[in-house]
């Protein structure tokens, strides 16, 4: 079956359905191709602190509605290390705050203003193969029970994620890839109990890192940091809340326990793919780059690149597209450096090199203590702008 649409989007995460939803908003004919089911992408657990440009971004799309009655603001976030709690006030270093929203949450009010537009949204897609090559018409293959379909377009969106297939269709040649793997990786728990906290709590802690988020008033989501080859076979509810229990420990702090209701081990990596931009195909997201959740940048990165993209691609002057990529480029570095920088101050590195631990703990010593270099924590964390 062959059809047209101007903008074919691979991937129905978090960035190809922002992407589908502003295209769809400024007039811009989309079709939204996923591979799996609409059931496993909104049952999907991701990170959860919204930057406030990516609410901001949001709520100017139509799209705040349940996010502002249901999110939950913070001014804050605690540090804690050796012992102490450190608070740092993210609202008065830099007049802006996060909201805690699941990214499950934020993909399921995508979905459902998608189908309420009436736009197209194919699940259960198989076999997608792009083809974006200059000087032909850009073209997105694909199997849907059990026919083949070819969609013909005037540009292809790849957010099709890591591990998708529009990145691969980039020549090697014209890519440059950077990559790191860290010598760890995050056991995180949903658990059925209200936050011990009203904050999040990053600890740092010789037994390894933790954190304690959280998904709602009476949901908690934490993590500890694990060795990247553990399995979750190994980690029963009792050992991860006694790991809590010693990490997070700080005077005048109490944790709670409740039921677990989901387990799960992240494993952790820095990746840039550049340029973002071949030919007819644009890649946006986790396509392009991954960052290790410490800062929890993933998602609030994804929405910027599409916000950036849904803008070239609805200017769509060749000056506009072209720009694309340096644009989006200019903050992934700082996002990359920004969450490489947290990850390196928090974790345990393994044999635990007395030299680089003191390192840590005075660069933690000095977050807590200097206005400036809470500042500069800060202003990364809410998102900084001017990248
Ligand atoms: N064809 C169609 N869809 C595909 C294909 C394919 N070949 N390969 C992957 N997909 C789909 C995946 O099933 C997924 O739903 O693309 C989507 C990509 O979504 P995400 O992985 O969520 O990536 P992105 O939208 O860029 O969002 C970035 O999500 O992964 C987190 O930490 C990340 O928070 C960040 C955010
Ligand atoms: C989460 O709530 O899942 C979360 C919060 C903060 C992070 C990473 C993940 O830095």
């Amino acid at each position: 079956m062959a059809e047209r649409t101007q903008v074919a989007i691979v991937g129905a995460g978090p960035a190809g359905l922002f992407l589908g939803h502003l295209l769809h908003r400024a007039g811009v004919d989309t079709v939204v191709l996923e591979a799996r089911s609409r059931e496993h992408v909104e049952g999907r657990i991701r990170a959860g602190v919204l930057e406030q440009g990516t609410t901001d971004a949001l709520r100017a799309a139509g799209l705040g509605e349940r996010m502002d009655r249901e999110g939950l603001v913070h001014d804050g976030l605690h540090l804690t290390f050796d012992g102490a709690q450190h608070r740092i006030d993210l609202r008065a270093l830099t007049g802006r705050a996060v909201t805690i929203y699941g990214q499950t949450e934020v993909v399921k009010d995508l979905v459902a203003a998608r189908l309420q537009d009436g736009a197209p949204l194919r699940f259960a897609v198989e076999d997608v193969r792009v083809d974006g090559r200059e000087g032909q018409v850009p073209v997105v293959r694909y199997r849907r029970d059990g026919a083949e379909h070819e969609l013909r377009c005037d540009a292809i969106a790849g957010c099709d994620g890591f591990r998708g297939v529009c990145r691969a269709a980039i020549p090697a040649r014209v890519l440059t890839t950077w990559e790191r793997t860290y010598p760890f990786a995050w056991l995180g728990i949903l658990a059925d109990v209200a936050p011990s906290t009203d904050e999040l709590i990053y600890a740092h802690h010789e037994r390894g890192f933790a954190l304690h988020s959280m998904r709602s008033r009476e949901r908690s989501r934490l993590y500890v940091q694990v060795d990247p080859g553990e399995h979750v076979e190994h980690w029963p509810d009792g050992r991860v809340w006694h790991e809590l229990h010693e990490r997070l420990a700080s005077d005048g702090f109490a944790l709670s326990e409740g039921p677990v209701l989901e387990k799960s081990i992240t494993p952790m990596r820095s990746f840039v793919a550049a340029p973002m931009r071949h030919g007819a195909l644009f890649l946006a997201g986790d396509a392009a780059h991954i960052v290790p959740p410490t800062g929890a940048k993933g998602l609030n990165l994804a929405m910027a690149d599409v916000l950036a993209l849904a803008e070239a691609l609805i200017d769509g002057s060749p000056a506009a597209l072209d720009a694309y990529s340096d644009h989006c480029l200019r903050r992934v570095w700082r996002v990359q450096h920004f969450s490489w920088w947290m990850t390196w101050m928090l974790h345990r590195h393994p044999g635990h090199d007395p030299f680089q631990a003191q390192l840590q703990r005075s660069q933690l010593a000095y977050v807590a203590s200097s206005e400036a270099a809470a500042r500069t924590l800060a202003e990364n964390y809410v998102g900084y702008e001017d990248a």
